[in-house]
């Protein structure tokens, strides 16, 4: 339910995506089936990158029931391990294929405290290492490919977090919580701009908006009363998956004689938010956003009662009028917290020694 240019600049990719071989993770339900089904729908050979084999299967053949002809794998793939990641990676690499679009679209919101092998804790696991080991793992495949994109599935929590550490983030469970996670993968997108910006792979982040999905399950909001809420106020997948299926097919951005490279130290990667989730009142607001002498705490402080009146307001505006008003898809400014280049690249380096990246697949960092 985008605006009309949307949806035309959607139908105009249509001959681009022939030919074209995506990954969606988590593309069992929710955001990321969506997406699937729409880059499937476009003609794109899509691998469906799930935790369990039956939910994969059972997506696939929803998909090819919605969209006939539909060239969909699924294929097993759990970011709680590094094995797993692995494994999924290597037998990608056995097709011997190009990769043009990379969704990191699983998530998570946990509510049981655990840790990896490794002492990572689990949202940030899930979250970040996970979705970051596996795009590192497809270097090859998306230099094959380019232009190609990466597209990391943000939210607007993001502009509520606050890293103090990456060592911290990634070792502490509550600090590696849902929100921080929600902003360390802004935080990699423009790192991975930075780095692999030059080899013409894109990269980009997506505020899906507020959508009523499975990742709500466990939590308050999965049950009545909250449930009825959310219900009533939160849009349906296919709604949330918009902006993601924009940031999957935007034309790449073009080099330019003052700009010969899109990677380097000055680059960042592209930040997509739809209706209300891309206002000004988020992206820009003095208070909210931008304001450098903020505190994170007093950011979120701000940000939060914004957030959450236009999460409340964004689907409803929409369906009432019909996808009229408040459908667009825009690219916008992400938090400023999203722009610490310090804190990026030592997430980055943290994340490379934990992923067991550093020794086996030296990178040459721009
Ligand atoms: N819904 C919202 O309002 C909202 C807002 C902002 C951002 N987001 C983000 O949107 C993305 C998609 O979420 P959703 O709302 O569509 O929820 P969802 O329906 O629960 O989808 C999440 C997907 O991630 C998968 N997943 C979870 N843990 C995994 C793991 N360890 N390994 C591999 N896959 C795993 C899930 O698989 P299983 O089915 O096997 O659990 C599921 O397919 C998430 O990154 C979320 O943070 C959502």
């Amino acid at each position: 339910m985008g605006s009309s240019e949307d949806k035309e600049q959607l139908v105009n990719l249509k001959k681009r995506l022939d030919g074209k071989v995506a990954i969606v993770t988590g593309a069992n339900s929710g955001l990321g089936k969506e997406t699937a089904k729409f880059l499937a729908g476009e003609g794109a050979s899509v691998i469906l990158g799930c935790r369990s084999a039956d939910r994969g299967l059972e997506a696939a053949a929803d998909i090819r029931e919605a969209v006939p002809g539909a060239d969909v794998e699924a294929m097993l793939l759990d970011l709680r391990t590094l094995a797993s990641i692995r494994d999924f990676a290597t037998k990608f690499k056995e097709k011997k294929r190009p990769l043009h679009i990379l969704v990191n679209n699983a998530g998570a919101v946990l509510s049981r405290e655990w840790y990896t092998e490794q002492g990572v804790g689990g949202s940030a696991q899930v979250n970040f290492l996970g979705p970051y080991m596996l795009t590192r793992l497809l270097e090859d495949e998306l230099t094959q490919g380019a232009p190609s994109k990466v597209v990391n599935v943000s939210s607007v929590m993001h502009r509520m977090a606050s890293i103090t550490s990456a060592d911290k983030f990634l070792r502490d469970f509550k600090h590696g919580n849902y929100t921080n996670t929600k902003l360390a993968n802004v935080l990699f997108t423009h790192e991975l701009q930075r780095r692999w910006g030059g080899k013409a792979i894109e990269s980009s982040a997506v505020d899906p908006g507020s959508v009523y999905t499975r990742v709500w399950r466990g939590s308050v909001w999965d049950r009545p009363p909250g449930s009825w809420l959310l219900k009533s106020i939160y849009g349906p997948p296919e709604d949330g998956a918009i902006a993601v299926n924009h940031a999957a097919v935007a034309p790449n951005r073009k080099v330019r004689p003052w700009k010969p490279s899109l990677g380097g130290p000055d680059a960042e990667g592209r930040f997509f938010a739809k209706g209300f989730f891309a206002s000004k009142l988020l992206t820009a607001h003095p208070l909210s956003s931008s304001f450098p002498g903020l505190a994170p705490l007093e950011r979120a402080v701000l940000t939060a009662p914004i957030a959450l009146v236009l999460s409340s307001l964004d689907w409803p505006v929409r369906w009432i009028s019909r996808g009229r008003f408040n459908g667009e898809v825009r690219e916008v400014r992400p938090a400023p917290t999203s722009r610490d280049r310090a804190l990026a690249k030592e997430l980055w380096e943290e994340a490379e020694k934990i992923a067991g990246l550093a020794e086996v697949e030296p990178q040459s960092a721009q």
